[in-house]
């Protein structure tokens, strides 16, 4: 029995002390008796970490959308599998069952390969959180194509930047989104996007806000009636365990965004054992994951996950403010959701809006509350856990990344002890490190470093994109032999894991990874600056905000401070998107550098913090002058 559901903590020692001491036969297991395969692996796994190469369930073929529709038709054809919440309230909710979900993603792998898609091709979706957007992704499983999806929230050259990394010949996107009173011009951006991606030949346009867009003959067309066309059944692709599955972009330090590659058997099996587990799901339950299908979140467990395991998974199109800040428990009455699963920043906002607009709504139905994205304070925490949970629902603060496919650390609801901004224990098959500076791993509890995992796992990406020397540098340089995240932790007197926070320039806004030298360079394009840092500081709702730090070309034009600053902001909206907005400008004569020209964020950083009571030695700078001046007019 490969103990698919975990009951009891005994029982979680026991399996994760097995997934440690013979992960092959306990991976094995899970594999064997959970999923539905086309052949059985030859190997189930190879792996060094020096390459990096790893690979899990050689030799195995399978398709992922069999394991997440075809195998429930039967006994589950009739059950709610993707229940759709418009962001008007008014509008009714979608209730698609396991066999409509079948015939639709059938439908729309139909229309896709009709359009010459093929197996391995890189389909680029660019879709709001419509039913639309899930059935692509699942369309493109069904035939092996390689989905590539960019949030929607994100800019036209951000977008463009993502479909010429992968070169993607065919563009998946709708005529606008809502997004709480506001529409969005979503085909605008994608038109403006595909003026820089010459090879896009095709692109399919899901109708929602029915405005009048403008259609590239030849080039664009209407999805719905195509589908129409199209028969509701279909072969899936026979896919091995390695072939990719999809690629997910994330920020990166430096540099443009990283095309992380997640390949098929290990995703499944990985995403489908955590989910089942952390959220402790059962069969009849409802569980609404609030996250957007454009991150990794939203992959693992909205569709996927969920989906391997028959459950019924909640997609919301809106926003928890409107049309005010009850809607997310409006929604967890409505539908009486079982287990819902947040952003510290989405948690911070509500908190500061009063027990009241939650107290109107009857929780009752609530089982799991969890948390994911970014470190949960201690206030967000309690407020969570005693206003919403009402002191019974365990809340899992689930650690991981877009890197690792799946959840790392986690507690186990109902089996693991909870700890307030305490991820806990790592879950099954996870072996965690933490190293000092010196690469020496810190042994015991009771310790602090930076976080690193020291065995495979089957969810791992397999590579970035088109670069795999920087999948090599970035993630299995730092330390010999480990997977090095770029987070920091600590081990307190049980072994119980909390998450500090970022040790690299990434910084964690509202729960989105920003890397600060793309900022860096969309503010360095206006024709004032001369050049900038970005540095995070604390934020109320956000987490972190950004902070940054501006030297003119000419100082005297800072006197116009105020305009400066709108079409700096601008220009990261256009770059980037506007989530990667400045909260704070300051214009400055100068940065502080050492003497081989590197700017010292560590300084930057503190002094936006507030924090200048220890900057440390600053007169081995090159320019330690400017300190002072940057403290002086600090805003
Ligand atoms: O710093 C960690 C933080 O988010 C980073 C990963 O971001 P991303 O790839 O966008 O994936 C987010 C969703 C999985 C991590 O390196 N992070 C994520 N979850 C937590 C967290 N930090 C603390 N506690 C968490 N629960």
């Amino acid at each position: 029995m490969s103990n698919y559901h975990i009951k009891h903590l005994e029982e979680y020692f026991q399996v994760y002390r097995k997934s440690v001491r013979e992960p092959e036969n306990f991976w094995e297991e899970v594999a064997e008796e959970h999923f539905l395969w086309r052949k059985k692996w030859d190997k189930v796994l190879s792996w060094d970490f020096s390459k990096p190469e790893v690979t899990w369930f050689e030799g195995a073929k399978l398709n992922i959308t069999e394991n997440c529709l075809d195998r429930h038709l039967a006994t589950r054809g009739d059950k709610t599998a993707i229940l759709f919440e418009p962001n008007n309230p008014d509008e009714p909710a979608e209730y698609i069952t396991y066999r409509d979900l079948y015939e639709r993603v059938n439908q729309f792998a139909n229309v896709l390969k009709d359009k010459g898609v093929t197996k391995g091709d890189r389909v680029c979706i660019y879709v709001p959180m419509i039913p639309e957007l899930a059935i692509a992704l699942l369309a493109c499983a069904r035939i092996g194509a390689i989905h590539s999806v960019v949030f929607a929230g994100f800019s036209s050259k951000a977008l463009s930047t993502r479909i010429n990394d992968c070169d993607c010949k065919v563009v998946i996107t709708a005529d606008g989104s809502y997004r709480g009173a506001k529409t969005i011009d979503l085909k605008g951006i994608v038109d403006e996007a595909l003026e820089d991606c010459p090879d896009v030949e095709t692109v399919l346009v899901a109708k929602r806000i029915h405005s009048d867009i403008n259609m590239k003959e030849g080039r664009d067309e209407w999805l719905q009636p195509l589908l129409d066309k199209a028969s509701k059944e279909g072969k899936a692709e026979v896919m091995d365990a390695e072939d990719p599955l999809f690629i997910l972009y994330t920020s990166g330090s430096t540099g443009k965004p990283k095309g992380m590659v997640h390949t098929t058997a290990g995703y499944m099996v990985y995403t489908a054992y955590t989910f089942k587990n952390v959220f402790q799901y059962r069969e009849h339950d409802v569980y609404w994951c609030t996250a957007d299908i454009g991150w990794i979140t939203g992959h693992s467990y909205i569709v996927y996950g969920p989906l391997a395991n028959g459950a019924t998974t909640v997609m919301f199109e809106g926003v928890p403010s409107y049309p005010d800040f009850g809607r997310f428990w409006e929604i967890v009455q409505k539908h009486k959701v079982n287990q819902f699963y947040t952003a510290p920043t989405a948690i911070r906002a509500l908190a500061k809006q009063g027990a009241e607009l939650v107290e109107k709504y009857d929780l009752s139905s609530l089982k799991v509350l969890g948390s994911v994205g970014e470190p949960i304070n201690e206030e967000a925490w309690h407020w969570y856990n005693d206003v919403v949970g009402k002191n019974k629902s365990p809340i899992v603060d689930t650690w991981w990344q877009t890197e690792t496919g799946g959840i790392m650390i986690t507690p186990i609801p109902f089996v693991t002890p909870t700890k307030p901004t305490f991820a806990t224990l790592p879950f099954i098959g996870i072996q965690p490190a933490l190293m000092d500076e010196s690469g020496t791993e810190l042994k015991g509890n009771q310790v602090e470093g930076r976080l690193c995992i020291k065995y495979p796992w089957p969810s791992m990406a397999r590579t970035i994109w088109g670069n795999h020397e920087r999948y090599r540098d970035t993630y299995f340089s730092a330390y010999e032999n480990k997977y090095f995240t770029g987070d920091g932790a600590l081990r307190d007197e049980v072994g119980y894991y909390r998450i500090t926070g970022r040790v690299d320039d990434v910084i964690i806004v509202s729960g989105h990874n920003l890397g600060t030298a793309p900022i860096e360079d969309a503010i360095n394009e206006h024709q004032a600056v001369a050049e900038s840092a970005i540095v995070g500081f604390p934020h109320d709702v956000k987490g972190s905000a950004l902070y940054g730090y501006v030297t003119l070309k000419d100082f005297g034009e800072a006197r116009n401070q105020d305009n400066l600053r709108k079409e700096i902001n601008q220009l990261i909206s256009d770059r980037i998107g506007p989530i990667a907005k400045l909260d704070k400008i300051q214009f400055t004569e100068g940065l502080p550098k050492t003497r081989s020209g590197k700017i010292m964020r560590r300084i930057l950083r503190k002094i936006a913090e507030n924090n200048t009571s220890d900057l440390g030695d600053i007169s081995t700078l090159l320019n330690p002058e400017v300190v002072q001046s940057i403290i002086d007019n600090k805003l």
